[in-house]
């Protein structure tokens, strides 16, 4: 079975002069899967805010703004990447629990009028953010992120990705709610503009997410009562099938059945934003990696371990939540598999990309297949090594690349840290 990209990835990295650990990206592909979840939006405005997090390579964040998204960022770096990426302030939304005075300084004086909306995740932020605009002479755009109280049973999500239940750090429960419009009254440098909700990840079934907009629809009516609304967040979580048998809803699908949701509930006289993130990325990319040595047990040959060069620094997603990422030979021919325990060079017990029936030999490369997003984005430098490498193909063409550093720059890096007297 061959990578599910359109192009030969090792091809690719070749032209690019870079070596592997490398993630290969299709812009194309994304560019395409954009347009649709745009084009769901109708005759409407389409909100469509990229969740950052997912993958912010220049390259992708300015391919999927050219097709019409915005940003959702978590943080003052986000954002500035988002300002650099040409995206203008009125096309960003940032979420975010803790957010520095530094960061909410930076949403607050950048452009105009700020950005779209800053969204609030606890009364006391509210203060803060009024007392920042008031120092800058601005009044900010507000957002207020309800935790809808959905717990992740409920929602059929993974615990780690579950943001929405009772017990979560995120939002502001709908019990605080009348207790956060008042501290909006009581402030003037905040103008409320929307209600906004982000209750997990990985949906593959449109019910969970239509439960949430439906809650959300609620808490509008009730808001509506005293205060005027512009919007209506979603959030993002539109799954994707790690498996390559089970075919996840796709985004467009679940924008159609929010508005549904909205025009059901009375409130389809506001705007609809939405936060795709993996949806639009994940399957759009690879990490190629490099057999670096095969190991098999002698005694019982039935143990094999395919020894790689990429690692969990690389790609942390199987070691944090046990996610399995498809893993094919590239170039091989071989149709007899066996089982092969996939395992990266890091000296942990959970760098193990999970057993995968590969062929016996012909091969010197693998690719873990839907490696788009949260990928390079949680990658580290664990155990010393460099950062994998990137290459971003477009009309079957590399169009940007970003190479590995040679390791002696991090162990220059790391031995350069001295205390203050030098030593
Ligand atoms: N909006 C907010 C406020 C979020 O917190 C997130 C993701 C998104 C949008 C985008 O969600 P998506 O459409 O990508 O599911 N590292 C994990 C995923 C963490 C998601 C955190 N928040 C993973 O690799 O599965």
């Amino acid at each position: 079975m061959a990578p599910p990209l359109s192009f030969d990835v090792l091809g690719a990295l070749e032209e690019a002069g870079v070596g592997t650990p490398a993630y290969v990206y299709d812009l194309d592909a994304m560019q395409r899967d954009a347009s649709a979840v745009v084009a769901a939006f109708g005759q409407r405005a389409p909100n469509v805010f990229y969740a950052i997090k997912a993958n912010s390579a220049g390259p992708i964040v300015r391919a999927l703004a050219a097709r019409g998204c915005g940003a959702d960022v978590v943080s003052g770096a986000e954002l500035l990447l988002a300002l650099r990426c040409g995206i203008a302030p009125d096309r960003v939304v940032y979420s975010g629990v803790a957010k520095a005075d530094e960061e909410l300084d930076l949403a607050i004086g950048c452009g105009a009028r700020g950005i779209r909306a800053i969204q609030a995740e606890s009364i006391e932020e509210i203060e803060r953010i009024d007392a920042r605009a008031r120092a800058a002479g601005r009044v900010v755009r507000v957002a207020l992120r309800v935790n809808p109280g959905v717990s992740f049973e409920e929602l059929g999500t993974h615990a780690h990705v579950a943001t929405g239940h009772d017990e979560a750090k995120f939002g502001i429960a709908k019990d605080d709610l009348p207790f956060a419009l008042a501290e909006i009254d009581a402030r003037k440098n905040v103008a409320l503009c929307g209600l906004s909700s982000h209750v997990g990840s990985q949906f593959f079934r449109i019910d969970p997410y239509v439960t949430a907009a439906r809650i959300l629809c609620d808490v509008a009516k009730g808001v509506r009562a005293t205060h005027a609304l512009e919007f209506l967040d979603t959030g993002g979580g539109f799954g994707v099938d790690y498996t390559g048998t089970s075919p996840a809803t796709p985004a467009a699908d679940f924008v159609r059945a929010a508005l549904g949701v909205m025009e059901q509930a009375g409130q389809g006289d506001l705007a609809l934003h939405v936060e795709p993130g993996r949806c639009l990325v994940a399957a759009h990319g690879v990490l190629v990696a490099r057999v670096i040595q095969r190991k098999r047990s002698r005694a019982h040959p039935e143990d094999r371990w395919l020894l790689l060069d990429a690692g969990m620094n690389d790609l942390i997603r199987p070691a944090l939540y046990q996610a399995k990422h498809r893993v094919v030979p590239i170039g091989s021919t071989e149709t007899e598999l066996v089982a092969w325990r996939v395992v990266g060079p890091v000296c942990e017990s959970a760098d193990d990309f999970g057993e995968h029936a590969l062929p016996e030999g012909g091969f010197d490369h693998v690719a873990l297949l839907d490696a788009g997003a949260y990928g390079y984005t949680m990658a580290s430098r664990y155990n010393g090594r460099a950062m994998p490498a990137e290459v971003f193909v477009s009309g079957g063409r590399v169009v940007a690349s970003l190479a590995r550093r040679p390791m002696g720059e991090w162990a220059d890096e790391r031995a350069a840290v001295s205390s203050p007297r030098g030593r």
